[in-house]
């Protein structure tokens, strides 16, 4: 192609986020003609002694939705090279293998893409290794990595600064999967392409604003990596901050990735200390049963914050931030809920609250909630919803996944959905002293059962914010 042939190469080619995201993602993009067959080449790397069938048997079983045809054509294009994370030996190997696609393939120019798809903790020695061994000679080098991105600011930085010496931040792709979910890029057409919501955005109509994540399983034999981040730093920390950016953020100068990337970081910089009476903590029975979780764990599968942004926009609107595990449903959504309509007349008739919803997750839709005459000859009230399920309007259109999406913005170069490294700072400057507090076990998570809704006081906290209740709604296919 123009731009060279392609070396995607999979750091940790033998692991889950690799099995189960990296490849089947390369896969869909592969069959649907983002990646060109005769420019391609993907390369496994890992410790474990594999052949190359012994990679691609490894993950077959997960690369599903396109026809078998394509299916072994992608397979074809994988090799697999094993070596160790801190030697050279295995990287000059590697590098000695994609030099020779490169050679063979003739183009003018190639492109390599490392996808670590790693613990974090060898971060730094892999991407040593990469700019020694393994740099472009003739295009360009970038890098994916993936959170947790450190533990607290001064861990972070230490790794931003580590991996900072090796690597512009043009070369650094930093994920958070949650900016490639269709609603959450859908935020800024909505937010900035409509002329409805712009004068309401704002503390003069909204009341409070919730961002919500729930998941209906708990750790699954992940507790051992889990119990030392807890829910805060897997969850709330990264995916909902990261939609909190988009939902609060002033409007950006125009789409470029800085000016996007600079407006986060403003609202970010804008947050207030998070204040202890405003913090909710659970975790759920029989999380300790995991054999890797220590027995008098304090670590929260659970947690609800309010956020308080200090600027003119936003001045006394709470955002509660809420993540959970093991919870009764699987659900990720933000909740704009507007002010009481002044001077009500329908008062004994029970006016609910405009709320309007945008539901992530499952089953992608964003609706409205109204307040309307209840059909028939009574002047009786109910609440009803402006409904737009992508279910419904989209029939025929198949949403990416957001891996998907995000490896192929890295391809072509746009860096818009990543978080920047003074972004990532912002992030940990908000919740490091809260992490600190609850590390020194001066917060402690409450027990609830599994397949609630989470600690009642969770329900308490964002009712005394100002939070009114309302119902949850999905549209459901006609059968
Ligand atoms: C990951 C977390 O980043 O996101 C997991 O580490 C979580 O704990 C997952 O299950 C949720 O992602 P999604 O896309 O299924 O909502």
């Amino acid at each position: 192609s123009e731009q060279g042939c392609l070396s995607v190469i999979v750091l940790g080619a033998s692991g889950d986020l690799a099995k189960k995201k990296t490849f089947p993602a390369l896969f869909h993009l592969f069959a649907q003609g983002f990646l060109q067959s005769g420019d391609v080449h993907i390369f496994g790397y890992a410790r474990s002694n594999l052949s190359d069938d012994g990679l691609r048997e490894r993950i077959h079983g997960y690369l599903k939705g396109a026809s078998e045809e394509h299916l072994s054509e992608f397979l074809q294009h994988i090799k697999y090279v094993s070596g160790s994370y801190d030697s050279g030996e295995g990287f000059e190997k590697l590098n000695k293998e994609i030099s020779e696609y490169e050679m063979s393939n003739k183009s003018e120019s190639s492109r390599r893409l490392f996808y670590l798809a790693l613990p974090p903790s060898v971060y730094p020695s892999v991407c040593k290794m990469i700019r020694t061994y393994c740099m472009n000679p003739s295009g360009w080098t970038r890098v994916i990595v993936e959170k947790p991105f450190g533990k607290d600011l001064d861990s972070a930085e230490e790794l931003s600064a580590q991996l900072g010496e090796l690597f512009d931040e043009n070369q650094l792709y930093r994920i958070d999967h949650y900016l490639g979910k269709e609603l959450v890029q859908n935020l800024l057409v909505l937010r900035f392409a409509n002329r409805l919501f712009l004068p309401l955005w704002n503390r003069d109509n909204v009341d409070n604003i919730q961002i919500v994540f729930r998941e209906d399983f708990g750790t699954d034999g992940r507790g051992g990596y889990f119990d030392q981040y807890g829910i805060i730093r897997d969850i709330i920390q990264n995916h909902l901050l990261q939609v909190f950016c988009l939902v609060a953020m002033e409007k950006p100068v125009s789409l470029k990735p800085e000016h996007i990337r600079d407006e986060k970081v403003k609202v970010l910089q804008s947050v207030n200390p998070i204040k202890h009476d405003e913090v909710v903590l659970g975790q759920y029975e029989g999380y300790k049963d995991d054999p890797t979780v220590p027995d008098d764990s304090n670590t929260p599968t659970f947690a609800s914050v309010v956020l308080r942004v200090h600027n003119e926009r936003w001045e006394g609107v709470p955002f509660i931030l809420k993540a959970g595990k093991a919870l009764s449903s699987r659900k990720a959504e933000i909740r704009v809920q507007f002010k009481d309509v002044p001077g009500d007349i329908f008062k004994s008739k029970k006016q609910g609250r405009n709320e309007f919803v945008i539901r992530l997750q499952p089953s992608e839709a964003m609706y409205m909630k109204l307040t309307v005459k209840k059909p028939g000859l009574e002047m009786a009230t109910e609440q009803s919803e402006l409904d737009l399920s992508y279910g419904m309007r989209y029939q025929n259109v198949k949403i990416p996944e957001a891996y998907e999406r995000l490896i192929l913005d890295t391809i072509r170069g746009d860096q818009q959905h990543f978080v920047r490294r003074d972004e990532l700072k912002a992030a940990w400057q908000i919740f490091t002293p809260l992490l600190h507090d609850i590390d020194a076990g001066n917060l402690k998570a409450v027990p609830y059962q599994p397949g609630s809704r989470g600690p009642k006081e969770a329900d308490e906290l964002s009712e005394r914010v100002g939070y009114v209740q309302t119902h949850g709604y999905i549209w459901i296919p006609p059968t």
